[in-house]
């Protein structure tokens, strides 16, 4: 029988230790959310962010910009923001508009206000095993299988995704757990065969339920990093829960799983940002 990794619990009791360490330490936490634009799902995403420091007591800070605003006129507010003592994170929510670089705007936020984890020197650091801040996605997924008791030292992971934001910090973590970690890609060759040698297989391609029973050792644990909408209006991951979950030990399912964990892992930063500003 498999076991079903929970992310919503385990993100709520991030929060709660979160939310404890703030009001006994009384940390002064304060975060800038900067929304360009007005995509749809962008706006959900910064409003959950905001109700998320809410709960945990950090105090948000939004700046909620028209989408016809300059590159300069966005560097500017960031570098205002980075010389601003009383915040403690920037978050610039992604993807911007096309006539903004969106490269130049994340290597103008200060390392030391980078709660995204995003910044070349937050990257680097991770590569080469430094303090600073991680991307949110794969940080909360080491805490899901902490959590829920996977042992990852000399295992097998296989990543699916090669992405900035999961595949790549993600490998850094796993490598940092002493796992034994591949990445695989849209080049990769007998893709089945790889993932099929993984006590760990992290998906993150993109591609709704794409990943079947053929890819999975019996026994493995699954992480679904993948979120869609089905023409039925249902959520669904990049694996076919339904065929892979009886193969597993443990998986995370799509709603509830990945998903709710990178807002606690913003959360976890901006308080590790308090304690470095
Ligand atoms: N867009 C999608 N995911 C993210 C994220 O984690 N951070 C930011 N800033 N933008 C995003």
């Amino acid at each position: 029988m498999y076991e079903i990794i929970d992310g919503k619990a385990i993100s709520n009791q991030i929060k709660e230790e979160l939310r404890d360490k703030v009001k006994a330490e009384g940390l002064e936490l304060s975060l800038a959310v900067v929304l360009v634009g007005d995509d749809p799902a962008s706006a959900v995403y910064v409003g959950n962010k905001k109700k998320a420091c809410e709960f945990v007591g950090i105090k948000s800070v939004s700046y909620e910009l028209p989408a016809t605003t300059t590159e300069s006129e966005l560097v500017e507010l960031v570098e205002k923001l980075n010389n601003d003592d009383s915040i403690n994170g920037i978050l610039v929510q992604l993807p911007l508009p096309k006539h903004i670089n969106e490269d130049k705007i994340i290597k103008t936020i200060a390392p030391s206000k980078d709660v995204d984890g995003f910044h070349p020197e937050s990257v680097g650091k991770l590569s080469i095993g430094q303090k600073g801040f991680v991307s949110c996605t794969p940080a909360g997924i080491i805490q899901l299988l902490k959590r829920s008791d996977v042992d990852i030292d000399g295992k097998n992971c296989v990543i699916i995704g090669r992405s900035n934001i999961v595949g790549k910090p993600m490998a850094m973590l796993m490598l940092r757990e002493n796992a034994t970690v591949t990445i695989c890609h849209s080049h990769t060759k007998d893709l089945k065969d790889v993932c099929k040698r993984a006590d760990i297989l992290i998906v993150a391609i993109g591609k709704p339920m794409m990943i079947d029973s053929s890819y999975v050792k019996e026994g493995a644990v699954v992480i679904d990093v993948g979120i869609h909408r089905k023409d039925d209006g249902k959520l669904c991951g990049d694996v076919d829960f339904d065929d892979v979950a009886p193969h597993t030990s443990k998986i995370t399912p799509v709603p509830g799983g990945v998903g709710p964990m990178t807002i606690a892992m913003l959360m976890n930063n901006c308080v590790v940002s308090g304690e470095l500003n």
